[in-house]
Order: structure tokens, then C-alpha cells, then sequence
């Protein structure tokens, strides 16, 4: 049951630097989870290995070309093993394609559970520049996604997001496997706050609850600080 994830990206050094880091890197470790990065750029055009160009019609910017793209997609099938078909408008597919893009729906912590239990590998394709040929998106059953309402100069750090996301959420990740389902937005609420050692910093005091052993009112104290500060932040996720 290890998962694969696919990231085809104009930036595979900093995208790998993630991926091989912390909490996803021990994810690999354990077997749980697979990442494959391809370098859009290797399947450029000609020579020169050109991957983008100017739009038709003008209005600026650069628009990722639709040829480099197609072989990359076309590679990876042929790694994942999934045949052409099944990645054709139709069928049910057997690859996720994922087109991160602020034009895209709208990726919630429900999406990232809904993922995580879907076995099937997802290809990430983070576009640069102004965006990719509108004919990728028709050729192919291509999900559009966005990491929220904001705009980015690529799709890595959506994919990223989207990832991460996803695969803290696979069983065997987190070491408290309890975690995800405690925290902000999987109750609808914020998290509480936290505190460490020492007991004392700066002059502030630890809540005092919290060295009571008392649990019943830790709990109680939790929820009051979570929902006091889930009113003041984001008072329309109590409605
Ligand atoms: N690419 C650029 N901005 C983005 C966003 N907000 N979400 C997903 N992809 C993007």
C-alpha cells in the first residue's frame, strides 16, 4: 500500500529538498509513500530543450508549451505502468492529474482526507509563467486545483502544500497516529495552545492547569482557549 506521488516541475532541486526532509522523508523511509520528480525540462523542444513560449494573442507572460508536457505525462504513465486510455477524458482513470491553479477548486483539510484514502498515484503538474496550453487540459482528465485564494508564481509550492497534506495523513506517518484527527479543521475549530519547558520564560508563566496533573480540567481549558480564539480569528467556523 505505498503510495506514489509524481511532481513534474521546471524545479526539481528545491521540490526534492522537501520531499527529502523531515516528516516526508521518513514517510519514504518507511516505505509508505514514493515520490518521483521529473525535470520538465528534459522533455523540452528541440536543442535548446524549450519548454515555453509566447501566448497567442497576446497579453504577456510566458505559457508552458503543450509538446513538453505531453511526453513528460507520457513518461511518467510508462514508469507508473498505466496505460494511455485510462488517462483519457472517459474512462475511469487509474492516474490522478493534478493542475495546480488559483483557477482550480479550492484544496480543503477534507479534500486531503478524501486523498489519502484513494489508492490510486497522483501526478502534480506545476505549471510556471502565466500558466500551460489550454489543449493539455482538454486531452487529458486533468483535476484543477488551488491552494486558496491567493497567487503564486508556480504550481510547486501548491503541490507541496497538497502533498504534505496528504501524506501526514496516511496511517504510519505521524507518530501519534491520533494527531490529524484531533487538530484544527478536522473539528472545525483551532488547535489549543501549546506550551513546553521551562516553566518560566521571559517572565510568562505556563496556565497553571497544565502542571496539575488534572486532566478532566485540561481538557475543559483546551476547549476554552481553542474556542475563545476561534471567535476572535475565525468567528465563521463556529457558525
Ligand atoms: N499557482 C499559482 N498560484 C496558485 C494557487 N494559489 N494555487 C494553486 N496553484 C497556483
Amino acid at each position: 500500500s505505498c503510495r506514489t506521488f509524481v511532481v513534474i516541475t521546471l524545479f526539481p532541486e528545491p521540490v526534492l529538498g522537501m520531499l527529502n526532509s523531515s516528516i516526508l522523508k521518513k514517510a519514504q523511509d518507511k516505505g509508505l509513500v514514493r515520490f518521483i520528480v521529473l525535470n520538465l525540462r528534459d522533455f523540452g523542444n528541440g536543442r535548446y530543450r524549450s519548454t515555453d513560449d509566447y501566448p497567442y494573442g497576446g497579453g504577456g507572460g510566458m505559457i508552458l508549451r503543450p509538446e513538453p508536457v505531453f511526453r513528460a505525462l507520457q513518461f511518467a504513465r510508462k514508469i507508473l505502468d498505466v496505460p494511455l486510455e485510462d488517462t483519457q477524458k472517459g474512462a475511469p482513470p487509474s492516474l490522478r492529474i493534478v493542475y495546480p491553479t488559483p483557477q482550480g477548486q479550492v484544496f480543503h483539510q477534507k479534500d486531503a482526507w478524501a486523498w489519502s484514502l484513494d489508492p490510486r498515484p497522483i501526478l502534480f503538474l506545476a505549471g510556471h509563467y502565466e500558466g500551460i496550453d489550454e489543449r493539455i487540459l482538454l486531452g487529458n482528465p486533468i483535476e484543477e486545483w488551488s491552494a486558496g485564494d491567493y497567487v503564486l508564481t508556480g504550481g510547486e509550492l501548491p503541490s507541496l502544500s497538497m502533498i504534505d497534506a496528504v501524506v501526514r495523513l496516511l496511517p504510519g506517518v505521524l507518530s501519534d497516529p491520533q494527531a490529524p484527527q484531533k487538530e484544527t479543521f478536522s473539528g472545525e475549530m483551532f488547535d489549543y495552545p501549546q506550551y513546553t519547558r521551562p516553566p518560566v520564560f521571559e517572565g510568562m508563566e505556563v496556565p497553571e492547569v497544565l502542571l496539575s496533573g488534572n486532566h478532566a480540567r485540561i481538557v475543559q481549558f483546551r476547549r476554552e482557549k481553542a474556542r475563545e480564539k476561534t471567535l476572535r480569528v475565525r468567528p465563521e467556523l463556529l457558525e
